[in-house]
Order: C-alpha cells, then sequence, then structure tokens
C-alpha cells in the first residue's frame, strides 16, 4: 500500500487540511511530520468546521490512525485543549491518536523568548505565529530539549526543566529585561499534563514501521510550506522546521525507501502571513477583494494574510525540492469573479529574467514580477463535478498552470466542502488510491 506525503508548495494555508480529510478514508494512517500549533489546518463537514493545530486531519475519520511524529513540537496545553474539544464534539481520540516519544515540547518560556526575540527584530522581525515554536526547534538542535518520554520521567522531567529555567530566565531577564518563570509552577502544571497525555506516547517510528510491514498506507501531513522551510525557504523569514518532503523521513522515522510519491497542494493564487519577501503580492483593491473572497486570515492567529498571484516559478521550485508527483489546486472558485488573472512566470532581476527561484535572499527581495494576464471566466466553478463543467476560461487558466508548473494536477478544489471537489482525469492519485474514484464522483 502505498505512503504519499502531502506538503504544501507556497507560504502555507493552501488548503492542506481539507486535502488531508479527504485522503485519509483511503488510507490507514496520517503522520505529522513537522511543526507545531503554528499550523492551522481546517476541515469543513457539512455545517461543521474544525481547525486543527497540533492533531493530524485525519482524526475525523474513526478507522484511520494518527500520529504526531517526533519532527512535530507539542504544546501539551494547547494539544489537549485541542483533544477536548474533538472529544466534546464526539471524535475518537483513544486507539487512534499517538504521540511520539521523541517530539519536543514547547514550554511556558519558549513563546516569552518568541515574542521578546520579535521584538528586539525590530523592522526585520519575521512575524511568527508567537506559539514559541522557532525557540522549541533552537532548544532542540541545541541538545538541551524536552521531549515528550520525558515528561514520563518525573526526576529526569525536573533535572532537566531546572537547568533549562535558570538558563531561559537568565536570557529572559538580562538580555530581554522580559518576565521569568518558576520551575516549581511549571513543574506542577507539566505533571498534569503527563497524567494526561501519558496514554498517548509510544515508539511512534516502532509502531509506523511495524504498520508499513503490515501492508498499513501512511499519510504524512505536512504543515506549513515549501517556502517556509528552514532550508529552503526564504530564510530568514521562515519557520523552524524542515516542512518540505524530506522532512516526512526525518519527521517520523520513515526511510525514504519505505515513502512512494509526493502530492504537493497549491492554491490557485498565493497567501502569505507575516514577514518576508513575496514577489507577486498584490496591491490595493484586487487584494481586499481577494482577500475577501477567500475569507484569507489566518487559521491559527486570525491575521489578514497578504494575498497575491500564482506563481509558477514558486511552483516549479516546489516541484523540484519536494519531487512532487502532482499538485491538488484549491480555491479557484476565489478568483471567480475576476476579470483578469495573473500569472507570475518569471522574475526580472537587474535587467535579467529568471525563471529559477533565486537562492539568494536578497535577489529574492529585489525580483519584479514577470506576469502573464488571461481573460477571468466570471462564471460560478462552485458546482462542477467535473473538469469539462468549468468556464472553458478556467479550464485553460488550468492548463496553462500546469504546462508552467509541469505535473499534472490530482484535485481541483472549489470550495471548503468535501463535496467541492473535483477528480482530474488520469489523476495520479488513483494509481496510488483507486477508491478515490468512487468516493470523488
Ligand atoms: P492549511 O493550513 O493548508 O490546511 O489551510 P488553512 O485551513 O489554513 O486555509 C485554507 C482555508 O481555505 C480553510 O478555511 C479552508 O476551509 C478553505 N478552503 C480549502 N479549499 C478551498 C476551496 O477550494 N475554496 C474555498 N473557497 N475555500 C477553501
Ligand atoms: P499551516 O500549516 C502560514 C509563518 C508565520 C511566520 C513564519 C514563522 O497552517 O499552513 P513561526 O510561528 O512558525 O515561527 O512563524 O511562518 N507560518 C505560517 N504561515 N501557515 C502556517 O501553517 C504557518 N506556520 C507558520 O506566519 O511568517
Ligand atoms: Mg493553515
Amino acid at each position: 500500500m502505498p505512503n504519499i506525503v502531502v506538503v504544501g508548495t507556497q507560504w502555507g494555508d493552501e488548503g492542506k487540511g481539507k486535502v488531508v480529510d479527504l485522503l485519509a478514508p483511503h488510507v490507514n494512517v496520517v503522520a505529522r511530520f513537522a511543526g507545531g500549533n503554528n499550523a492551522g489546518h481546517t476541515v469543513v463537514v457539512g455545517r461543521e468546521k474544525y481547525v486543527l493545530h497540533t492533531i493530524p486531519s485525519g482524526i475525523l475519520h474513526p478507522g484511520c490512525r494518527c500520529v504526531i511524529g517526533c519532527g512535530v513540537v507539542v504544546d501539551p496545553g494547547s494539544l489537549i485543549e485541542e483533544m477536548e474539544s474533538l472529544v466534546q464534539r464526539s471524535v475518537t481520540l483513544d486507539g487512534n491518536l499517538f504521540i511520539s516519544k521523541n517530539a519536543h515540547l514547547i514550554m511556558p518560556y519558549h513563546p516569552a523568548l518568541d515574542r521578546a526575540s520579535e521584538a528586539m527584530l525590530g523592522k526585520r522581525r519575521i512575524g511568527t505565529t508567537g506559539k514559541g515554536v522557532g525557540p522549541a526547534y533552537v532548544d532542540k538542535a541545541a541538545r538541551v530539549g524536552i521531549r515528550m518520554a520525558d515528561l514520563l520521567n518525573e526526576g529526569l522531567f525536573r533535572e532537566k526543566l531546572e537547568l533549562n529555567v535558570a538558563q531561559k530566565n537568565r536570557v529572559l531577564r538580562e538580555i530581554y529585561d522580559a518576565q521569568t518563570f518558576s520551575v516549581e509552577e511549571i513543574l506542577n502544571q507539566y505533571l498534569r499534563y503527563a497524567g494526561w497525555l501519558a496514554p498517548y506516547i509510544t515508539d511512534t517510528a516502532l509502531l509506523l514501521s511495524r504498520w508499513i510491514d503490515n501492508g498499513y498506507s501512511v499519510l504524512f501531513e505536512g504543515a506549513q510550506a515549501t517556502m517556509l522551510d528552514v532550508d529552503h525557504g526564504t530564510y530568514p523569514y521562515i519557520t523552524s522546521s524542515s516542512t518540505t518532503a524530506g522532512g516526512a523521513s526525518t519527521g517520523t522515522g520513515v526511510p525514504p525507501t519505505r515513502i512512494h510519491g509526493v502530492l504537493g497542494v497549491s492554491k490557485a493564487y498565493t497567501t502569505r502571513v507575516g514577514g518576508g519577501p513575496f514577489p507577486s503580492e498584490m496591491s490595493g483593491a484586487i487584494a481586499e477583494e481577494i482577500r475577501a473572497r477567500g475569507h484569507e486570515y489566518g487559521a491559527t492567529t486570525g491575521r489578514p494574510r497578504r494575498c497575491g498571484w500564482f506563481d509558477a516559478i514558486v511552483g516549479r521550485y516546489a516541484v523540484r525540492i519536494n519531487g512532487l508527483d502532482t499538485v491538488a489546486l484549491t480555491k479557484l472558485d476565489v478568483l471567480d469573479q475576476c476579470e483578469t488573472v495573473k500569472l507570475c512566470v518569471g522574475y526580472r532581476y537587474r535587467g535579467e529574467v529568471l525563471t529559477e527561484f533565486p537562492e539568494d535572499e536578497n535577489v529574492v527581495a529585489e525580483a519584479e514580477p514577470v506576469y502573464e494576464e488571461v481573460e477571468g471566466w466570471r462564471a460560478p466553478t462552485g458546482g462542477a463535478k467535473n473538469e469539462a463543467d468549468l468556464p472553458a476560461k478556467a479550464r485553460r487558466y488550468l492548463e496553462r498552470l500546469e504546462e508552467l508548473v509541469e505535473v499534472p494536477f490530482c484535485l481541483i478544489s472549489t470550495g471548503p466542502q468535501r463535496d467541492e471537489t473535483i477528480l482530474c482525469e488520469d489523476s495520479p492519485l488513483l494509481r496510488w488510491f483507486p477508491s478515490v474514484r468512487s468516493s470523488l464522483t
């Protein structure tokens, strides 16, 4: 059974939650491999809307097991809140949720350090979600992080906590002039969390390996996106984890040789939250229009998302970095009323036109978009059940996008609901999950 990675191809919020929820009935396991509660993955089921932050988007399907891998950083308070709210809505967690022993914990001093660092960066601030995700990964790399397994060993947890609090308090007090933390308060709070989470904490890499041995199929759910990856994104305006396909292996312990394909999720336009370069950013009335029609406000922080046209340079870069086999294109409906639709096909930089995404952040910052412009279709795409139902001009737009990114599309999404999804003809998904045909048509 195939094991497939799902990643965002732009700067996040492409609709990964919707796509993972759609595919979850066709796999046995969904495993999150990166990020923390900086993510907000929305799943809409009829009148119900679920926003998942740390729990994989397969959780709404009772037959699907969900793994929080070692590459994820977990804020236990936020996770427990998410778990309680799902249980209240009759979602089954017991037997379906597994948390890696090696996942690092977000501690109360991490959001404090996140905020303090942002304030000090001034106009070079990243615009983080303020959840403490960056500082938690800093501790992981600095080898002072505290992991899920440590929660289950009070003596060891206290020892690691004392060391960290002493160090962080000094930094908070002396560098940032910020509030400090008490070991006892954190200890009491986190031991309560440990009581809650203990039944879910396990060796998930071993579990995944055994499940795959038994023929189970795993979907790896990415968080954030290619352009926010710590190595391949628009550094330093990125998140602090490996959000691209390679992260699926290190973030779960499933080796690359056991992964069979990669699916990218792209919006029909682009959005970005926070600071950093964004060559195809729109301005003025059109940006406001797209933001309003697409409800482009952060699912985690409520911040207005910056909006831009589809950037084929970014699209092709995502194909190359992730080895995408196919792309699910979302939010086509948001462009339904546009008189014209633009498409970024190159970057003009000091008289030259670049067609590959530049590695140099200074080049990206100066890059001017080169646009192709197509006539809008000015008709609803929402009710379409297959590609042939789409307005001809919308089909031409999709064909041009496919041609530019150089991989076939598998799904076209025209609304937040599960049934507002078109399965593309000869969709590469059918090779992996033949049963998708009956559920999506
Ligand atoms: P994620 O972080 O990639 O999972 O995406 P988010 O959930 O943060 O943002 C995507 C938003 O778009 C959510 O509110 C979805 O319900 C919504 N959405 C997903 N697909 C579509 C679509 O095709 N059309 C419209 N109008 N909304 C969509
Ligand atoms: P999903 O999974 C969009 C952005 C933040 C900021 C940068 C660093 O829902 O697509 P961080 O708090 O991670 O240190 O912030 O990354 N960011 C996201 N933008 N979607 C996300 O997740 C994001 N997670 C982080 O806005 O620019
Ligand atoms: Mg999101």
